[in-house]
């Protein structure tokens, strides 16, 4: 691993804010922390970057103890949220900056600045201010700073907050791209599952200072291990319940009875999740031909259209449901009747505490 974190805890009063996290980060990865505010991300990051000594643990780059290091020894970069441009400095200059301060031969800052105003795309824009830029061009400004010194690892605590959807959405390609090119590994912090989603080869989970899982992007997506990253990440429907006396079926709070994919302990409390975009809808009509398991009546309550998705929110009982579906299946309107498919392999299950039964 080219970075390793080896038990690394760091305490402000009382508070462990990162609480014994223990990974590896490859060459060329892209991983991404994602979790909720206050969940230690930054902290984390700012270890990594040397601008927070921890109170216990180790942090090796390249197979060094950097641990002991200060942040300019280290070869690392960091790219803020807000990104600290020097309002009074061309674009030239602002990605001089951290050359100058290596005191690096004008030549070389010459040939350095060109070099990531190229891969940039800010060619022309050089001798221009900050305020003659665009958000876009701006963030990247500050992603060449991070760039500029070459440096062994990129680290970007949630860079692209400031901007609005769509210019955020060509960001995270861009950054992408630019990864995969450089070949370096970059850690990404956010909140924002989306980036994640998007950009990460990994997704480490970070929950009050730990590690709730560290996996590929599909599988923190697809098969969440905890009852926590199933409701962080994608957005689903979730039900409380007790196993039935067959073990095959959980009696849900809401008053309903849902098949299971495996037989459980019966009377086993578990919370089940199912992704939105995994429930189906038919009308109700009596003209769906298809059957199974699991089929809710419900009654459209609301239709909000996304692009190529429409998202539903279902009466079920007196509680609500949300389903999202392709707008090229047939559309559904405020106050029809539905039946809502819940297929039992798309269940995620987790006993009351969050984990996965065993
Ligand atoms: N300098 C500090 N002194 C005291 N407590 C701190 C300090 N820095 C962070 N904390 C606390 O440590 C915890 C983690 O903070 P951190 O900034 O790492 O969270 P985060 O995941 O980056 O959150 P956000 O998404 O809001 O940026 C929080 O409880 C925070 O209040
Ligand atoms: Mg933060």
């Amino acid at each position: 691993m080219y970075i390793t974190l080896d038990g690394v805890s760091r305490q402000y009063d009382s508070v462990w804010a990162v609480d014994r996290v223990t990974m590896g980060i490859g060459k060329s990865e892209f991983v991404s922390l994602l979790g909720p505010s206050g969940s230690g991300k930054t902290t984390l990051l700012r270890i990594i970057a040397g601008l927070e000594k921890p109170t216990t643990g180790r942090v090796l780059i390249d197979g060094e103890d950097v641990t002991d290091l200060p942040p300019h020894r280290r070869g690392v970069a960091m790219v803020f949220q807000e990104f600290l441009l020097f309002p009074h400095r061309t674009v030239f200059e602002n990605l001089a900056f951290p050359l100058r301060m290596l005191k690096l031969p004008a030549a070389e800052i010459t040939e350095r600045v060109a070099w990531v105003v190229g891969i940039l795309s800010l060619g022309g824009l050089e001798k221009r201010y900050p305020n003659q830029l665009s958000g876009g061009q701006q963030q990247r400004v500050a992603l060449g700073r991070g760039l500029v010194g070459r440096p062994k690892a990129l680290l970007l605590d949630e860079p692209l907050a400031n901007l609005d959807r769509e210019l955020r959405q060509e960001m995270e390609v861009e950054i992408r791209r630019h990864q995969s090119a450089l070949g370096i590994p970059f850690i990404y912090v956010t909140h924002n599952q989306e980036e994640a989603l998007s950009m990460s080869d990994r997704i480490a989970v970070v929950r009050k200072g730990r590690i709730e899982d560290f996996a590929a992007r599909t599988d923190i997506y697809d098969r969440p291990k905890t009852a926590f990253i199933a409701q962080f990440v994608g957005r689903s429907n979730r039900f409380e319940g007790t196993v039935g006396a067959g073990g095959r079926s959980v009696a849900t709070r809401c008053g309903t009875t849902l098949a299971l994919p495996a037989p459980l302990d019966p009377a086993r409390a578990v919370q089940l999740f199912i992704k939105n975009e995994k429930l189906r809808l038919a009308p109700a009509d009596g003209t769906d031909a298809s059957h199974g398991a699991n089929r809710l009546a419900c009654t459209v309550k609301d239709v909000i259209l996304r692009g190529a998705y429409a998202d539903y929110i279902l009466a079920f009982g007196d509680r609500e449901l949300n389903a999202s579906r392709p707008r090229s299946e047939r559309a559904f309107l405020s106050g029809e009747a539905v039946i809502a498919h819940l297929n039992p392999e798309d269940i995620d299950l987790y006993d009351t505490d969050g984990e996965r039964p065993s």
